[in-house]
């Protein structure tokens, strides 16, 4: 009988998602909820979760054990952020109030501002300031109950700002309560110093990857008018995927231009944004094992187009949420409130979109133990202060956390 080293007992309930690995169509609107619980957890695992007799019974407390009241609370899994930009200084908000005057973000962009205006401010930085950004938005996500999370590079784009990028989230890791995944977004959009973007990406391919790969897990790509096309996205994608790194693709975001075939055709792990995603992606998504994260937030934030959520739900393809937290087109670090805008403008469920940012979430990351509170899972566990778990979704801007467990650590 295996002792407990940290003990929640008496919850209201504690929830997660069902079953293991990603979760489609119907199954997206399950969730395994015991009412009342108890959650015993040994180490860095989850050892029960069940009614509060039996967990007690089952796996005593030890010695040494750290107790927690959980009466008038829920326990949940910690939140996992699949898609996130922290790696950048400076701010865009002068191009934030252009946009409130009516400028258009892809206008801002094609006028040397946007993504390259953040590339200027990095690059300048030091390694320490970024480092010291990156460890600050690590803990902004935190507090809004994102214990694992995606930090991509891609405002350096030249060899020494992507790897002090790289660097700054590997060395977050260290300090950070947070799991973080590098991903290597050496395309983000083309470097200021190049004529193309098929020059642009030569250099990439052949100057940082090499050395980007040895610290990303995945790589990104934004497939885009005015960054990217199919033909440049394909030599990139596939030589990252030549150094073992996982493939995830910027699309469909301001146009359709062959992001889901290319992503298909190469195994992608992921498709992100779709805001302009038609029948055809839909139905090739669907009968794919690619993955479409949606990024509510970043809709709301550039007034885009809704993506087609429910038909993708429906029609069986595997959906995650994410925040897309970034300085120009999403600033916001909250999954909460990305499950709050999936509910009441994308039409999922409060079920699906906890799915979705947890252990879908966890699937975009290849990280196959995470995004589930059940036994032999990563104890990474948020209490969270309301009567019942939809509170999450439904106190807009309001999630309270009263306890943060991370690998069965008091946070
Ligand atoms: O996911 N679209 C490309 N990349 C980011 C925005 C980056 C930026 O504006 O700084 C996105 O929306
Ligand atoms: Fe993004």
């Amino acid at each position: 009988m295996a002792r407990a080293t940290l003990f929640i007992h008496d919850l209201e309930s504690a929830v997660s998602p069902g079953g293991h690995g990603p979760l489609r169509g119907r199954d997206l609107a399950e969730l395994r909820v015991h009412s009342p619980a108890s959650v015993a957890i040994s180490g860095d695992r989850v050892l029960a979760v069940g009614p509060p007799g039996e967990v007690l019974r089952e796996h005593p407390p030890g010695p040494d054990c750290v107790t927690l009241d959980g009466r008038g609370k829920v326990a949940l899994p910690g939140l996992v952020d699949c898609h996130a930009h922290p790696a950048f200084l400076g701010d865009r908000a002068a191009e934030f109030e252009l946009r409130s005057g009516g400028e258009s973000y892809e206008e801002i962009q094609a006028s040397g501002g946007g993504i390259l205006s953040t590339v200027d401010a990095t690059r300048r930085g030091s390694e320490e300031e970024l480092a010291s950004a990156v460890g600050r938005h690590l803990g902004w996500m935190l507090e809004h109950g994102t214990l694992t999370a995606e930090a991509k590079s891609g405002y350096g784009l030249d060899r020494e700002t992507e790897m002090k990028s790289l660097q700054a989230i590997v060395g977050a890791t260290e300090k950070s309560p947070l799991d973080i995944s590098p991903t290597f977004l050496g395309a983000h959009t083309v470097g200021p110093e190049f004529n193309s973007a098929a020059e642009y990406v030569e250099f990439v391919v052949r100057e940082v990857l090499p050395e980007a790969a040895t610290l990303a897990r995945q790589a990104d790509v934004f497939l885009e008018r005015g960054s990217f096309e199919v033909p440049e996205a394909r030599r990139y994608l596939r030589a990252c995927r030549e150094r073992g790194l996982g493939l995830r693709l910027h699309a469909d975001q301001f146009s359709e231009r062959g992001a889901i075939p290319l992503a298909i055709e190469l195994g992608a792990r992921s498709v992100d944004h779709l805001e302009n995603t038609g029948e055809e992606g839909v139905r090739l998504l669907a009968g794919s094992n690619v993955a479409a994260v949606l990024l509510p937030a970043c809709g709301l934030f550039l007034d885009l187009p809704l993506p087609p959520a429910r038909l993708l739900v429906d029609g069986g393809a595997i959906v995650a949420l994410a925040t897309d937290f970034n300085p120009g087109s999403s600033f916001t670090e909250s999954l909460p409130l990305a499950m709050n805008l999936a509910c009441t403008r994308l039409g999922l469920s409060p079920a699906e979109t906890l799915n979705a940012c947890t252990a879908n979430a966890a699937h975009v990351l290849d990280l196959p133990d995470v995004g589930r509170l059940q036994p032999g899972y990563r104890a990474d566990v948020l209490l969270l202060d309301a009567p019942d778990w939809r509170h999450l979704a439904y106190h807009l801007g309001g999630d309270r956390f009263t306890a943060i467990i991370k690998g069965g650590k008091l946070v």
